[in-house]
């Protein structure tokens, strides 16, 4: 049975028990504790803890949810089950059914014929197993299903009690194991053998909030949830490999193809031997979830997310040269794995080429430092052997990690390999102290790394109403204060203080636009606003300092939006609009929007595009940005469901997610709809002109643009003009003349330095035949030693040789010592004769460079050097003079 029947099936049969169908959420959700979704309850958080209603009408919903583990990244293609990405089928009750709905619903879909709509498994193959004193669930299984008392065991917290590892709700749990027969280990259930016993299936019977804590159980309950819960997933990777009656995860439907890919591209052969095959399917696990998170938004990087896929797309890269392959290779294996996804998966049609094109990039990018890094870490490796330790020297694998791009646990799996280690707290210490280099350079980052735990209950109870889309003043009251850190009941002049107001009219920073600027005004006091930043996505922070008087919880304040701040926000946020629709117009839909900043006067726009632009292309974004400003079209916002704004064509940004009703705004009907909760100008012609200050790369496979607007465009076009009008007047010129006039300055600059260059040759040339006469005798060697003032290192070399040539037939010896600015550079010449003599001009330079704090070397006939201190010169000369009596 194919994956997609699987998935249809599982959808079909909780659909028909009157569960809504949810679609799978991207892998990214706005959860800082959180990198990638990883279980499929995940986006239905806030409906268990009973924070928000489930929005839908039975109580029960089903989903199959795009998921990503890493953290078991060792195991991939070593065990026969172990998937990086991974899709979750899940069926959950809010307040609805409990245990024996579960059960019972699990069980007829498993063991249901395949003529019957269900995946027709055969119960004697099905083993349970249930939390130590879950009687009820026991007893269910047993009596109400009819599972033999045998088949049903009793594991502990470790096992049968789930949550997600950080506090939130949990609960006991019931596991369904399918038994893949004696040739896959031994008898004895679950509890004796989970390679032989495969879990495919895990029922949570979520009725507890946890406390802090790990996932093996080390926590405390801190609360009954408001109501039972069910919350299910069933692997259906695992599902089917056990349908395909298949060996591994990792030769399913989805999977095989990107193996025999691999095979082409790497020349080897897949089930040839275990470390090989271990590669091929690392290749295809990876080739996976790579594209999976690149599809949601995801672009290499080195940290967080990022850092997770350029890990994951490295290793795919390293394991395919292990196995042979020559050149690159991501391009085929991602066209293989989209192939196999894009029937579960429609969306990843429209961004296939994108896709290839961060993959190819990030590829291209390692490639050209995997091979010196490779080369560096076996010269470390050997080094290491021979000198009898098994330590990798931590800054080694720091350099690995800096300069050739090499993840750290590609390092560590490198020296695993090689049966090393690296040393590890030398690697951090490294890391650290890059890391505060870069704390150092980026003081400007908003909120680090603070405890928002202190908001919660704002966030819970009390999200800030927002009213600045059309007011700019408003009364408001003080219903949080928060101080050093902590909530506090009042605060006093000179104070720092974060404001939590009920309702406001100051924008917070998001969607790229920064936190609005103004004042709460109270009587005497007022408080000046820096800095609106959100917590939890619903509670705005007013950032400020109380100027005069005093504020205190339940205050009545006015509240007042700085109006030159809003209009340059406005401004800058509608021009980047602009240009993203200009942008698309010019490069296509693959250049795909990767962030944004915008701030009064000032816009940046990042994108996913890998080649740089041209000046050319630059020039059309800015003429059709313009355009669209001149076209003085009206600016729409309209707010509607998701789906509607979708199929109006609205651009949302991958990896966002928006709740179910949006904002849309648009601008000049199809030339500009985003989805939106930006402050933007009512018509385009008030965003005044907007200066493109030009393009650059930001990390592999992103590039971006940079923009002035409005009066700050303005002032940027008046100050070049200055500089062109300066220009041209020093020049003499008009201004359209300039460019002709510096190219033609610029070859007479050039032609006048030749000229200078060949007469001060020809005038050396022409102290040749004096400075032969002048050369004194040295027991039985002649030396021509001289400084010259103003000769650099070229012309001194040329001038020794001439030199020497006349000397040709003579035991003779040449110093010549220029001064160039600060430098002191020298030569030593010395003709057959003196060399058959035992003359080595190399340890000349060496005598002489030791008087002038220089260094230089070179052959027995020629040698040269450049040293820093002039007064050395006469006595260097004179250790010359020894060197050769002494000869
Ligand atoms: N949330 C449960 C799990 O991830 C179903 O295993």
């Amino acid at each position: 049975m194919q994956t997609h029947d699987i998935r249809e099936r599982f959808t079909q049969h909780f659909v028909r028990a009157g569960h809504t169908p949810v679609p799978s959420a991207s892998l990214i959700l706005d959860d800082p504790t959180l990198l990638f979704v990883n279980a499929g309850m995940v986006p239905f958080k806030p409906y268990f803890l009973g924070q928000q209603t489930p929005p839908f009408e039975s109580g029960t919903a089903t989903s199959i949810q795009k998921c990503v583990r890493t953290l078991d990244i060792e195991e991939v293609g070593v065990t026969t089950r172990h998937n990086t990405f991974f899709q979750m089928a899940g069926n959950f009750s809010f307040g609805q059914y409990f245990k024996e709905g579960a059960i019972t619903h699990a069980w007829t879909l498993l063991t249901n014929s395949v003529d019957d709509g269900g995946l027709g498994l055969e119960p004697e193959r099905l083993w349970v197993t249930v939390y130590l004193d879950d009687d009820e669930a026991a007893d269910i299984w047993e009596n109400k299903i009819g599972v033999p008392a045998e088949r049903i065991q009793r594991m502990g917290m470790e096992d049968n009690y789930w949550s997600m590892g950080i506090p939130g709700p949990c609960g006991p749990c019931s596991e369904i194991y399918y038994d893949r027969g004696p040739e896959y280990g031994a008898e004895g259930g679950p509890a004796a053998d989970d390679n032989r016993y495969m879990e495919i299936w895990n029922l949570v019977f979520m009725e507890f909030e946890r406390g802090p804590g790990d996932k093996k159980g080390n926590f405390d309950l801190v609360g009954e949830l408001p109501q039972k819960n069910i919350d299910t997933g069933l692997g259906i990777e695992r599902v089917a490999c056990i349908l395909q009656g298949v060996d591994n995860v990792y030769e399913t439907d989805l999977l095989r193809p990107v193996i025999d890919a691999a095979e082409a591209v790497t020349g080897a052969q897949y089930g040839q031997g275990q470390e090989a095959d271990v590669r091929f399917r690392v290749i295809a696990d990876h080739s996976r979830t790579g594209m999976m998170l690149i599809l949601d938004g995801v672009t290499p990087s080195n940290e967080g997310r990022g850092y997770i896929l350029r890990r994951l797309l490295r290793r795919i890269i390293r394991s395919a040269r292990l196995l042979g392959a020559q050149g690159a290779t991501l391009e085929r294996l991602m066209n293989s794995i989209m192939d196999s996804m894009t029937p579960s998966f429609p969306e990843i049609a429209d961004n296939r080429e994108r896709i290839v094109r961060v993959a190819v990039a990030e590829e291209r990018a390692f490639l050209k430092t995997l091979e010196s890094g490779t080369e560096l870490f076996d010269r470390v490796a050997s080094g290491a052997k021979e000198s009898g330790t098994t330590l990798v020297d931590g800054s080694r694998a720091f350099e690995l990690h800096d300069t050739y791009g090499f993840p750290i646990d590609l390092t560590l799996e490198m020296a695993r390999e090689a049966g090393l280690e690296v040393d590890m707290d030398a690697f951090n210490a490294e890391m650290e102290a890059q890391r505060a280099r870069a704390k150092a350079d980026n003081k400007a980052k908003k909120h680090g790394h603070v405890d928002e735990s202190i908001y919660r209950g704002w966030v819970d109870e009390h999200p800030t109403e927002f009213f600045g889309y059309t007011d700019l003043t408003g009364e408001s009251t003080v219903i949080g204060l928060v101080a050093g850190g902590e909530s506090v009941t009042s605060v006093q002049a000179g104070e720092q203080v974060e404001v939590i107001l009920d309702a406001t009219p100051m924008y917070a920073e998001s969607g790229g636009q920064m936190g609005d600027r103004g004042r709460l005004v109270a009587g005497d006091t007022i408080v000046e606003i820096e800095d609106v930043q959100k917590v939890g996505k619903r509670v705005s922070l007013h950032k400020g300092t109380v100027v005069s008087g005093g504020l205190e919880l339940g205050n009545k304040v006015t509240a007042e939006v700085d109006h030159a701040w809003r209009h340059g926000a406005r401004q800058a946020h509608s021009a980047t609009h602009l240009i993203h629709a200009a942008l698309r117009q010019v490069l296509g839909p693959t250049a795909v929007q990767a962030g944004s900043l915008n701030r009064p006067g000032y816009l940046r726009f990042d994108f996913n595009y890998t080649d740089q632009l041209t000046e050319a292309q630059l020039a059309e974004i800015a003429a059709i940005t313009n355009e669209a400003v001149d076209n003085d079209w009206a600016v729409n916002t309209t707010e509607t469901s998701l789906e509607k704004a979708r199929a109006m064509g609205a651009m949302a940004l991958f990896g966002e997610n928006y709740g179910d009703n949006v904002r849309v705004v648009e601008i000049g009907g199809p030339f500009s709809m985003e989805l939106c909760g930006g402050t933007h100008v009512s018509s385009s012609a008030q965003i005044g002109p907007v200066a493109v200050l030009g393009e650059s790369s930001v990390g592999s496979g992103a590039r971006r643009i940079e923009a002035y607007s409005g009066l700050d465009a303005f002032r940027f076009y008046s100050k070049e003009a200055a500089l062109v009008s300066g220009v041209a007047s020093s020049l003499k010129a008009k201004s359209d003349e300039i460019p002709d006039r510096i190219a033609a300055l610029t070859e007479r600059l050039k032609a006048a330095e030749k000229e200078i260059s060949q007469l001060r040759q020809a005038q050396l040339t022409n102290r040749t035949a004096e400075l032969v006469g002048n050369a004194e005798q040295i027991g039985s060697f002649e030396l021509v030693a001289v400084t010259l003032d103003g000769v650099g290192a070229k012309d001194l070399r040329s001038l020794a040789s001439d030199i020497r040539g006349r000397m040709n037939d003579r035991k003779a010896v040449i110093v010549l010592v220029g001064k160039d600015g600060s430098k002191v550079p020298f030569v030593v010449a010395a003709t057959h004769q003196a060399v058959s003599e035992g003359v080595k001009s190399g340890d000349l330079v060496g005598t002489f460079g030791s008087y002038v704090g220089g260094r230089g070397g070179g052959k027995p006939d020629m040698a040269q050097g450049s040293g820093s201190d002039a007064a050395g010169i006469d006595t260097g000369i004179a250790a010359v003079r020894d060197t050769l009596a002494s000869l």
